[in-house]
């Protein structure tokens, strides 16, 4: 018997080089029993629709997209999920004969996260989301979805908060969530759940959020992971909050676009417990 050739995939971005994606991939692949060939993408910066169509024209199965492509795929797909219209972002693209598919499965991975991963329920908390780019536009759909008491949005440029909020607020009202939006320095208190889906861990540095923010015991979530995150995760048990990185949500949002291509959701439980180990302790050695 002949074997059937590998599935082919792949993580499209500019950069990267550092993508745990493969990584992740081929362990939800042996785990599932596939055979799956993931592989690194580099499109140059004004070439990645061309990049795709040759992926896609070589029998490819799907990709992911990465930084900084998600709006680029969301305009080249000729279908889209609901929650990837919304967003106006696309991570995962499959091939599809009647036309690209594209997904955008961050925000469900983060939701994932928090409620089973992190064992808190977001239904009826108080929950605070900093930044209103493509990362927060991403979680928002999932996140009114899991019904929380309240969603603030708070953005150092204020006006784009208030925009992201407009855009979400018939999906919100349909759920009965109140949704809003606040300046950074003026978000409101006692919030249950925080999610940093800012950009400032780039640069080191942590949103200037008010004192009192945070509900006592509350949990504070970076989507970055590694040492970017630290600064935001001292901050965060500062301030008497479990703190979280993102590296739960890159895997989740993996587990579910590997269920888009490939129709079986794996298991992530173990896979997360040896990447934290990873991940902490190159963080360790950094530090040294
Ligand atoms: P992404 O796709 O990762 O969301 P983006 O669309 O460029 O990237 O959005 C970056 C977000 O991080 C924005 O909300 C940005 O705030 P502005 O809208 O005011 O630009 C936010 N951001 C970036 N650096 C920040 C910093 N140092 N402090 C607070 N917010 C920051």
């Amino acid at each position: 018997m002949v074997a059937a050739a590998p599935v082919r995939l792949a993580v499209v971005g500019n950069p990267v080089a550092h993508s745990r994606s493969p990584q992740i991939h081929a362990r939800f692949a042996a785990d599932t029993h596939h055979s799956v060939d993931y592989t690194r993408l580099e499109a140059p910066l004004d070439g990645f629709v061309a990049t795709l169509r040759d992926f896609a024209a070589s029998g490819a199965r799907g990709c992911n997209v990465t930084v900084p492509f998600k709006g680029e795929a969301f305009a080249a797909c000729a279908r889209l999920s609901e929650r990837a219209r919304r967003a106006e972002a696309v991570n995962t693209i499959a091939f599809e004969a009647d036309g690209w598919f594209g997904d955008n499965t961050d925000g469900a991975g983060l939701v994932r996260d928090i409620e089973l991963n992190a064992g808190v329920p977001l239904r009826g908390r108080r929950v605070l989301v900093l930044g209103a780019g493509g990362a927060a536009a991403g979680a928002l759909d999932p996140l009114l979805a899991a019904r929380p008491a309240a969603l603030v949005v708070a953005n150092r440029t204020p006006d784009k908060a208030r925009g992201l909020v407009e855009r979400f607020a018939a999906s919100a009202a349909r759920l009965d969530v109140p949704l809003s939006s606040a300046p950074l320095e003026a978000p409101g208190a006692a919030f249950d759940i925080l999610i940093n889906a800012t950009a400032a861990s780039l640069q080191a540095a942590v949103p200037p959020l008010p004192a009192g923010t945070l509900a006592p015991g509350a949990l504070a979530l970076d989507m970055m992971y590694g040492a970017a995150a630290l600064p935001f995760l001292r901050w965060a048990r500062a301030q008497g909050a479990v703190a979280r990185d993102g590296l739960g949500m890159l895997v989740e949002q993996a587990a579910e676009a590997y269920f888009v291509w490939m129709g079986v959701r794996p298991s992530t439980f173990q896979l997360l417990t040896e990447l934290r180990r990873e991940v902490d302790a190159q963080a360790v050695e950094r530090a040294a």
